[in-house]
């Protein structure tokens, strides 16, 4: 994957396909610790420890009728070429945690992407479900929460063109605010 963005939208689709209704992106920009922490956090079905561990590994397992997918080891294999690290933790009927850290200056770091486009395609595909983005930089955070967002609506669907452009507005000038305009 060559951004994380799409990382992101690669393992929300993991989160979608387990049954959550709930899913919570964190992303934190920490320029004083030189990293990006990406954390994904569900309320689907979750794994038991076996699966964890050939979800992380797939090579090492031996071949069986099922495909075990490359999303979350490419993930994990990003993180840690930066010099960082990757953790999950998942427990069957409550949920998965994903966590990777990202060393920011490493040259092998992907770069973020498009997160707000990420998001709106995230949402806009999936307009009931509660989506929490919490994009920090430096501890300054940036909320994005869709069920929030429901809220104020008042019914008018997610997906509603005005609504969408709304949306990719808010995320943008929001995540840019704290880049200090830069
Ligand atoms: N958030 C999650 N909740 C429950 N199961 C998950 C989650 N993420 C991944 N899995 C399980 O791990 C498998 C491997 O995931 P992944 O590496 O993304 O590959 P793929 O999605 O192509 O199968 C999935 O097929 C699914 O069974
Ligand atoms: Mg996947």
């Amino acid at each position: 994957m060559r951004e994380l963005s799409l990382h992101i939208l690669d393992l929300a689709q993991n989160s979608l396909t387990a049954g959550a209704s709930r899913l919570d992106i964190l992303v934190a920009i920490d320029h004083g610790r030189d990293e990006i922490v990406i954390t994904l956090s569900d309320n689907g079905k979750g794994m038991t420890p076996d699966f964890v561990q050939r979800v992380v590994s797939p090579f090492t397992t031996t071949r069986t009728t099922r495909k075990v997918g490359l999303g979350i080891p490419m993930f994990k294999a990003n993180a840690e070429l930066t010099g960082g690290s990757f953790a999950i933790e998942s427990e069957p009927g409550l949920g998965t945690t994903l966590k990777a850290v990202f060393v920011l200056s490493s040259i092998d770091r992907p770069p973020l992407g498009d997160l707000a486009a990420t998001m709106i395609s995230l949402v806009v595909s999936n307009p009931a479900f509660h989506f929490h983005l919490d994009y920090s930089v430096d501890g300054t955070s940036f909320v994005f929460d869709t069920k929030e967002i429901m809220g104020v609506l008042d019914g008018v669907p997610l997906d509603t063109p005005e609504v969408v452009s709304w949306m990719g507005e808010y995320l943008k000038e929001g995540m840019e605010a704290l880049h200090g305009g830069a």
